[in-house]
């Protein structure tokens, strides 16, 4: 019997000929890759093992990478609530998604070659140096974010050598925040001229007294804004003992057994007894019917540099330049106060035009990144305030998580600058930016 011939599995295929590349010329055949067995030295010096971060802490500041991040750590380390009273807005958080929508149509035009080898993110803010173009916003119950609060935010600020504004509505007393800070950081006072203008005045006196080289008066809040996950949420200083609130304990039981192992929660600076429910509590407080003729009282009795904050027209900063402010914040109170007020960043170029030669002008709402700062200052902020950036360092990591925010911030303002080819400060002028439309 005569077997049948083997079929091959698969056809033959004569090897390929060196095909002509595209342009129409031959290329040589590809070459077998060479290989050899590394030197030991070698990969030894691509071993770099990260060191071992022994706290969980220290792990999560350690894999954040941006603001943002942190944000997201934070909502993981305090009940919601707490979360949501820093992080949320007034009424429909138009005014939130605004500030940050302007920001994201921020579009650099940068000059290349502009042979910047080193570049100078430090700046003069009224008169006193400041290694960043950066404050730390005065936020109020800054203790619910992490039971440090003040003392930590105020050290970092120290630390980095930027200032720390502290405000009426502080968790820490006034003396005590300077007290850790030491006699070299730069801190402003927060003011909420208050229905007790005998109060206010001693306000002014103390925060003199312990060294506050900045007033800045909150000019925006004749009352509170109404932050509906707060009422949702039934949001209170100190927090109440509720169902949902003892449901709460058991899913954070680290900020809890923090809030009720150290000083009592309260406002360290007015007297404020127990306070129903926070926003009903400060609309008592203030005076809704605080005026500009009230800055005369105020100057009476600070000599020193004086900012209104929260001024949102080139309207009201010319007032405020008419009745001997030193600076105004522009400023929409981060989408806490009046929903659809103007975007900061877009009122910011009319205001330096019309009164940069007159005022010091800053800007806060809705900054989150170094290349924001960058911005903001190309436009003729001369520094940001930061509100929630440093608070939710502070909810994730504490002091060393303020440090954080505060690195993220400075290292991006650097890079930006670099990029956009400018070695100081000052050298960010409008051309760098537009806004896109
Ligand atoms: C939780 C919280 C509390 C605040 N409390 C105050 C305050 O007591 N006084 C004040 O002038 N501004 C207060 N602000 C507003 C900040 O000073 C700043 O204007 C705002 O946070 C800037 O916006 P940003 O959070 O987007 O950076 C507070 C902001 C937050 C988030």
């Amino acid at each position: 019997m005569t077997t049948p011939p083997r079929t091959p599995a698969t056809p033959e295929v004569p090897a390929p000929a060196p095909q002509p590349a595209r342009s129409g010329r031959t290329v040589p055949p590809r070459q077998k890759v060479a290989r050899r067995v590394p030197k030991w030295s070698e990969v030894r010096t691509l071993l770099q093992f990260e060191p071992i971060r022994p706290t969980a802490r220290q792990r999560r500041l350690q894999r954040a990478v941006t603001v943002e991040d942190l944000r997201a750590a934070a909502r993981h380390r305090v009940p919601r609530s707490v979360f949501e009273f820093v992080d949320g807005g007034a009424e429909d958080e138009l005014t939130i998604r605004r500030t940050r929508e302007a920001f994201d149509r921020v579009e650099f035009r940068p000059r290349v070659l502009g042979g910047a080898a080193v570049v100078d993110p430090s700046t003069t803010l009224f008169g006193r140096p400041s290694a960043l173009p950066v404050v730390l916003a005065p936020t109020g119950f800054c203790r619910l974010s992490h039971h440090e609060g003040e003392r930590a935010a105020a050290r970092a600020a120290a630390t980095a050598g930027i200032p720390f504004a502290l405000t009426t509505m502080g968790t820490v007393s006034i003396e005590d925040v300077a007290a850790v800070g030491g006699p070299d950081a730069e801190r402003w006072f927060q003011l909420y001229v208050m229905r007790d203008r005998g109060l206010t005045v001693e306000l002014i006196h103390r925060a003199k007294a312990a060294g506050y080289s900045v007033l800045a008066i909150t000019v925006d809040t004749p009352v509170t804004g109404q932050r509906r996950k707060d009422v949702r949420n039934g949001f209170s200083v100190p927090p109440k003992l509720t169902p949902r609130t003892v449901l709460d304990i058991a899913r954070r039981p680290a900020w809890w057994l923090n809030l009720l192992t150290t000083e009592q929660l309260v406002f360290a600076t007015i007297p404020a007894g127990e306070p129903e429910a926070h926003a009903a509590f400060i609309d008592g407080v203030f005076d809704p019917a605080v005026s500009f003729a009230d800055l005369a009282m105020v100057r009476e009795a600070w000599d020193g540099p004086l900012v209104l904050k929260g001024i949102q027209t080139v309207e009201d900063a010319r007032r405020a330049a008419d009745h001997g402010a030193d600076g105004v914040v522009v400023s929409a109170h981060g989408g806490r106060q009046l929903d659809r007020s103007p975007v900061p960043l877009e009122v910011l170029p009319e205001v330096v035009a019309e009164l940069g030669d007159r005022l010091d002008v800053l800007l806060d709402s809705g900054v989150r990144t170094g290349a924001d700062v960058a911005a903001a200052v190309a436009l003729g902020a001369k520094a940001c305030l930061v509100g929630r950036p440093y608070l939710y360092g502070l909810m994730a990591g504490g002091e060393a998580g303020v440090d954080k925010v505060i690195e993220i911030l400075g290292s991006e303002l650097r890079r930006t600058m670099h990029l956009l080819g400018v070695s100081r400060i000052d050298q960010l002028d409008p051309a760098l930016v537009r806004l896109r439309p």
